[in-house]
Parts: C-alpha cells; sequence; structure tokens
C-alpha cells in the first residue's frame, strides 16, 4: 500500500506534533506519496488534518520525524532542543516548493488586481521582472479559466473565482506540491465544482497534490489515495474505492457512516 520512499516526492516519517504538554495534535503520522498522486485526507473536526498540512508547508515546524519533499530533508529527534540552522533551512526550503490554498476566499490582497496579486511573490520573491511576471501570471490565470479577470479587484470576483485566483497565484511559484485545506467549504454550492475541476486539470497535468476536504464523491472519484485521519494518527490509507466500499477499520467506518451515509452496508 505504501510506496518505497526511493519513488516518493514526498516523505513523512513519524511525524509528530503537539501544541501543548496536554497531547499530541499528530502522533507518529507517516506518509508516502508520488509525484504526480492527488491524495485527499479526511477525518473528524479537530483530527489534524489543518497542524499536518501547516507541518508539510514547515508553517509548523514539526516536534520530531522527518519530513522529506524532493531533495530537501527536515530531521527532527529532539523536540527539547531548540531548532538547529540545518533545519530552519530545510524548513525554509521546502517552503518554497509547496504552495497553499487555504479555507475561505479573502486569502487575496483586496487593494491588488487580479494580476497584481499573482504577479507579487514571483516579483518579490523570485526577483522576476514586471514583464517575464505578467506574462507567468496571465498563463496561470488561464489555466484556471480567469485570463479576462486579471485586471478585477477581489471584491468583484465570486467565492469560486477567488479560490482559482488563488490557485493561480500559488501555482506562479511553480511549486512541486500544492496543498488545499478544505479549499470549497466556505463556497456556495454552485461554485464547488469549479474549483474541483482545476484540481481535476491540474491531476490531469501531473501536479502532486495533497487536500483536505469533506467533498467525499470529490476525494472518492478523482484521489490517487484517501488517507484517513482520526485523533491525529492515520487510521486507514487506500484507494477511494477500497476506502470508501470496504474500510477495514471500525473507526473509518463509524466516519463515513455519520458523514456521508456511505458505508453502511460495510458496517452492518
Ligand atoms: N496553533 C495552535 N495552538 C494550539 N492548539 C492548536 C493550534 N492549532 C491547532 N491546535 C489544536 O490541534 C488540534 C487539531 O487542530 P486542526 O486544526 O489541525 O484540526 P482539523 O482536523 O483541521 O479540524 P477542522 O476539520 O475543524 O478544520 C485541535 O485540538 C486544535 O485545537
Ligand atoms: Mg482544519
Amino acid at each position: 500500500m505504501m510506496n518505497l520512499p526511493e519513488e516518493s516526492l514526498i516523505v513523512i516519517e513519524n511525524l509528530c506534533k503537539s501544541f501543548s504538554d496536554d497531547g499530541s495534535v499528530l502522533k507518529n503520522v507517516s506518509i508516502n506519496i508520488k509525484k504526480g498522486d492527488l491524495v485527499s485526507i479526511i477525518g473528524p473536526s479537530g483530527c489534524g488534518k489543518s497542524t499536518l498540512l501547516r507541518c508539510l508547508n514547515c508553517l509548523e515546524l514539526i516536534d520530531s520525524g522527518r519530513l522529506k519533499v524532493g531533495d530537501v530533508e527536515l530531521k527532527r529527534d529532539r523536540p527539547d532542543r531548540e531548532p538547529d540552522e540545518a533545519m530552519l533551512d530545510a524548513a525554509h526550503k521546502i517552503r518554497g516548493k509547496v504552495g497553499m490554498v487555504f479555507q475561505g476566499y479573502n486569502n487575496l490582497f483586496p487593494h491588488k488586481t487580479v494580476l497584481q496579486n499573482v504577479t507579487l511573490a514571483p516579483v518579490v520573491v523570485k526577483k522576476m521582472s514586471s514583464e517575464a511576471a505578467r506574462e507567468l501570471a496571465m498563463r496561470q490565470l488561464e489555466k484556471v479559466g480567469l485570463a479576462d479577470h486579471a485586471g478585477k479587484y477581489p471584491s468583484t470576483l465570486s467565492g469560486g473565482e477567488s479560490q482559482r485566483v488563488a490557485i493561480a497565484r500559488a501555482l506562479a511559484m511553480n511549486p512541486q506540491v500544492m496543498l488545499y485545506d478544505e479549499p470549497t467549504s466556505a463556497l456556495d454550492p454552485e461554485r464547488v465544482g469549479e474549483v474541483l475541476q482545476v484540481m481535476k486539470d491540474l491531476d490531469d497535468e501531473g501536479m502532486t497534490q495533497i487536500i483536505v476536504t469533506h467533498e467525499m464523491q470529490f476525494a472518492r472519484d478523482a484521489s490517487d489515495y484517501i488517507v484517513f485521519l482520526d485523533k491525529g494518527e492515520i487510521v486507514e490509507y487506500d484507494h477511494g474505492d477500497v476506502l470508501f466500499t470496504h474500510p477495514g477499520n471500525p473507526r473509518t467506518r463509524d466516519f463515513l457512516r455519520r458523514f456521508t451515509g456511505i458505508g453502511m452496508a460495510a458496517a452492518c
């Protein structure tokens, strides 16, 4: 079921994270993800899904374990010691390889146009010329179907359009992996499909993507693998069809029954 580390773009090994002494939020999480895979993470509220994405993006530093994205590796075995230079350097490099889109649709800078939102980081962080950044941004906006919205301001966009701009903005930094934290949960139902379609298109192009989602049908149809996380542990990790029709663990069955009604047969 797990891929061999050699062929994995992302390796997460025995990742542990807690925010206080009261308890661990993530407990020995291990997953390997191949280049081009689309992996959905599902699980109850508070189980650690966002924390896992934030650790992967090094917005949170792991307490212990190993994290590898492409050729950059971050290892930590002594949470009681301050992170050393090598760790901080690896975290910085990993951040540069990972694009992230958050829940909600107010991620964009409101006083900048759609185009300026997408060109900002390539110009400021990558020191790209404004002409090159413009060309790059227009290519990304075309990819998400919003080239004709380039001159608009975020307040005039729908929620779905804003999320697609947020995806274009992340893509403009040429990430090796895209992370999404419930990217459609704040959208009107009729705008959800357009955002999910962008992820499917990126999957067809070979982008590696990890999505925390409550869109169970999407997770089942579009994912190479689904991770079921509960209480900070990976309970199951399998193909959507297997996980939804033959969940191997009673906790997965309970979750699917409560959230989707799927898995009833398997639970009986
Ligand atoms: N910065 C933080 N400081 C303290 N505790 C935190 C912090 N971030 C998360 N937690 C705690 O860690 C646990 C997991 O939170 P997390 O946001 O990862 O859950 P989640 O699975 O994303 O939930 P949801 O589905 O509601 O978004 C929760 O108990 C939360 O209160
Ligand atoms: Mg969350």
